[in-house]
């Protein structure tokens, strides 16, 4: 797990390593400008001297670190004060645009430092720019005492690298007027694109587009990632996101604690090891409640997901005529079947006590049963509950029982759950899924898992994760219930519900990245998800 900023955060710690440990402001930025030319660098590789253009990485591997000594060297001087790049053969054209404030700053620096190294640069800044910021002035007298000039006109034709450096981490409202045309023009340019810091027109914070979006390959994002980088549609315009050190690290946080953080593949190695002296008890009890009649699918799905998680046994209380398909789909689970309403209580009850965990929703219906089943579930249960997908139709109507429950809770809503739980619009939800995922937490005290392409998991306490794991093959009938049954199997193993929470959403992540050479992302169906559970935890 990473550490992530939002924009509030990532200027309090830019303040606090200036005025409480001393490093200049121009020292940051000048780290920051030669990690994003050091990328560049990295980009262009001599074929044979041919000065062939490699392409950049993938745009699907968006989210690692890379460490400052891993960038490339072109070192060799060939004239004082400027570096020649010997192996290029013909000079690599570089068009960075830049604004006033201190991402404007960071991309003068980025073009000087490029031009040293023998790059052709073109520099452009807005004419109607407002006051430059005290360390972009610097940045602009240094260039021009290295006769490097300025443009306000955007040029014509096409360049290796655009860099994009007119917003940072400080936009505040759409984008208008030359920022836009400059943006629009800047994305039509065919060059490799590099974002420094964040596309210009992305929100830092929530990953929306104001307006109009740089389109970057690469975002070289300094110090921590911001959550913006990660959510959609920012994800999209971001690219491949390089994290590069500065010299901002988390003692910058002061007193203050992180509280958003990006789940990764490291956090796999959190699911507690098997052990040689174990039997079947030693693994947890999952209880799913789920499947009316017709629906047995749903059951299956979350069922199975559990115990190829891991977990010890797994009891399935579900309408009676689901028996035989459930039976022959999944012999190894335990059924409990229900018809009519008399003894639904009496034998739920009974179950309630058996479990370590209790899944509830997957296909349970809307109807009165449902209803009955999961207010008893939240009211009565002593372990931790899992509710997910009609369960969370059925509270919708009833966010009190919420309130009420004794036991941990997840929910794990998608954004059209989401909408019918909040009284929201989806399109209102959409503009800050963490705000949304956050609020719902905090209200209710529960975790939140708001699904999406950047799943976010938010806990009561504020802390929140944002998923890195997955592709859009998981669109697909379900894969909910999958992951329904991975959170239930990780919590019979003993995890604790919050750390179950953001782990369980990478793994299910990353057994359909597992899955996806096999079937594409079309032909992917929830089972194949399951398959891809084993190969995961098979190499974690
Ligand atoms: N249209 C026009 N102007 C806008 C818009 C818009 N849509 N949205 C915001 N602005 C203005 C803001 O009002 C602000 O101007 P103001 O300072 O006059 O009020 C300006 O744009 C902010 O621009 P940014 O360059 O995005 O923000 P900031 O100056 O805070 O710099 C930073 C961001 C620090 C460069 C960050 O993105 C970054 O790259 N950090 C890492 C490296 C670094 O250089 N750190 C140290 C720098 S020094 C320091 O932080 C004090």
């Amino acid at each position: 797990m990473k550490i992530l900023v939002n924009s509030r955060q990532m200027k309090q710690c830019d303040k606090n390593t200036i005025e409480r440990f001393g490093v200049p402001s121009l020292v940051l930025m000048e780290r920051a400008a030669l990690s994003t030319a050091e990328e560049i660098d990295r980009y262009f590789q001599v074929n044979q001297g041919q000065g062939t253009v490699l392409s950049p990485a993938k745009k699907t591997d968006r989210f690692f670190q890379v460490s400052q000594q891993q960038g490339t060297a072109l070192t060799t001087v060939e004239e004082p004060g400027r570096q020649l790049c010997k192996n290029h053969r013909k000079k690599l054209s570089v068009l960075a645009v830049c604004g006033f404030g201190n991402n404007g700053g960071d991309g003068l620096a980025i073009g000087r430092l490029l031009w040293q190294r023998g790059y052709e640069v073109t520099i452009v800044m807005p004419s109607e720019s407002g006051k430059l910021s005290e360390e972009t002035k610097i940045q602009k007298e240094i260039l021009c005492n290295y006769g490097l000039e300025i443009t306000d006109s955007m040029p014509e034709g096409e360049f290796d690298v655009v860099i994009d450096a007119l917003f940072g981490i400080g936009l505040t409202r759409n984008l208008e007027g030359a920022y836009r045309e400059y943006i629009t023009e800047m994305n039509e340019k065919s060059g490799l694109k590099v974002a420094a810091d964040i596309p210009s027109g992305i929100h830092a914070d929530t990953g929306e587009v104001m307006g109009v979006g740089f389109r970057a390959d690469v975002t070289v994002t300094f110090a921590f990632a911001k959550p913006g980088l990660l959510l959609y549609p920012g994800a999209e315009y971001a690219g491949k996101v390089l994290v590069k050190d500065i010299g901002i690290d988390a003692c910058s946080f002061l007193e203050a604690k992180p509280n958003l953080f990006a789940a990764e593949s490291e956090d796999l190695m959190r699911i507690p090891r098997r052990k040689n002296h174990s039997n079947k008890g030693s693994y947890g009890k999952v209880l799913t409640a789920a499947g009316h009649k017709n629906m047995a699918g749903a059951a299956f799905l979350s069922g199975k997901a559990s115990y190829l998680t891991g977990a010890g046994l797994v009891r399935i209380f579900t309408e009676e005529q689901n028996r035989v398909i459930l039976q022959e789909l999944l012999p190894e689970a335990i059924l409990t079947t229900w018809e009519g309403t008399e003894v639904l209580e009496e034998t739920l009850s009974e179950a309630l006590f058996w479990g370590t965990v209790i899944a509830v929703g997957p296909g349970l219906g809307t109807e009165k049963n449902a209803g009955k089943i999961i207010e008893l579930i939240l009211k009565k249960a002593k372990v931790p509950v899992i509710l997910d997908a009609d369960g969370l139709n059925v509270i919708s109507d009833h966010l009190k029982w919420l309130k009420e429950a004794a036991a941990p809770v997840i929910v794990t809503p998608h954004l059209g759950e989401m909408a019918r739980l909040t009284k929201k619009s989806i399109s209102d939800i959409q503009k800050n899924l963490l705000q949304a995922a956050q609020e719902f937490a905090e209200e209710y005290q529960v975790i939140c898992i708001l699904k999406d392409a950047g799943t976010i998991t938010a806990l009561p306490d504020g802390r929140a994760y944002i998923n890195t794991s997955g592709n859009h093959g998981m669109a697909t009938a379900g894969s909910g219930d999958v992951l329904t049954g991975i959170l239930a199997g990780l919590v019979a193993q003993g995890m604790a519900p919050w750390e179950a929470a953001f782990t369980g959403v990478y793994l299910h992540g990353a057994a359909a990245e597992k899955q996806v050479q096999q079937t594409g992302t079309y032909g992917m169906m929830a089972r194949d998800i399951l398959d891809g559970i084993k190969m995961v935890l098979k190499e974690k």
